[in-house]
């Protein structure tokens, strides 16, 4: 499925740097449509995914608890369910991710020219996209209250700096990093993905990719897509 933000082009170049690292638990404080976690889960025997947005953490609950999704949304369908979030809370996260343009949350009703279905393709990428994930404890919430046993390995992939938000609330970037700083001091290893990080962060990893912003893919730019860890300065026992 598409999603704003989603890491499924990266997905792969990502993972072996978390699964390398090894360990009992695993957690993802932004799991978003879950493109990484996917293909770590098998390799931890606890996993936690969190995030924030209401609506995607119902949908992948009940994917989880295996909810029938459609195989068609029309645009009278879109309109209504967008009316009516509260009806079915995993449609409403199915259709106002899945059906939208851009994977963005009713944005609009996805079309192209040549009549893709965008609902039977978002159903199919979901399905095979979160199946390794049948056990792992889906939390909502913000980043700074998801449970973190000790001496996980945690991936963070936020709202990027100075890009569209994913609600009415602007990201702290600079509290994040340090609550990334507090979590490496504390005993655990961290993955953080973003284009840029305080100097004292580690880039382990970067490529540069093509972006669009409008459905005519006029509006395109290039960023360089990164991942970071923090080396603790401390001694953590
Ligand atoms: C870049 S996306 C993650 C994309 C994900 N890695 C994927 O592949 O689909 C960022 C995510 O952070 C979530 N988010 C925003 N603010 C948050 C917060 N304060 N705490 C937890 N999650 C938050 C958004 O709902 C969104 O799903």
């Amino acid at each position: 499925m598409r999603y704003q933000g989603g890491k499924s082009r990266i997905a792969a170049h990502i993972a072996p740097f978390i699964i390398a690292e090894g360990g009992a638990c695993f957690v993802s404080l932004f799991c978003g449509s879950c493109a990484v976690e996917n293909l770590v889960a098998p390799h931890f025997k606890r996993v936690i995914l969190n995030d924030k947005h209401e609506y995607l953490i119902a949908l992948l609950k009940g994917l989880q608890a295996g909810y029938a999704l459609p195989d068609e949304i029309t645009e009278a369908q879109y309109k209504h369910i967008r009316e009516n979030k509260t009806a079915d809370p995993v449609l409403t996260g199915f259709v106002g991710f899945g059906c939208s343009f851009g994977g963005r949350f009713f944005e609009g009703y996805a079309r192209s020219a040549d009549r893709t279905n965008y609902a039977a393709q978002s159903k199919a990428s979901l399905l095979k996209g979160t199946a390794n994930l049948g056990n792992a404890e889906i939390i909502c919430g913000d980043y700074r209250a998801a449970p973190i046993p000790p001496r996980t390995v945690i991936y963070a992939d936020p709202p990027y700096c100075n890009t569209k938000g994913y609600g009415c609330e602007k990201f702290d970037t600079a509290a994040f990093w340090v609550a990334m700083r507090l979590l490496a001091d504390t005993g655990h290893k961290v993955f953080i993905s973003e284009q840029t990080a305080p100097p004292d962060f580690t880039c382990v990893w970067e490529k540069p990719f093509t972006r669009t912003l409008d459905r005519n893919k006029q509006n395109q730019f290039s960023v360089t897509e990164k991942l970071f860890t923090y080396h603790s300065k401390l001694e953590v026992l």
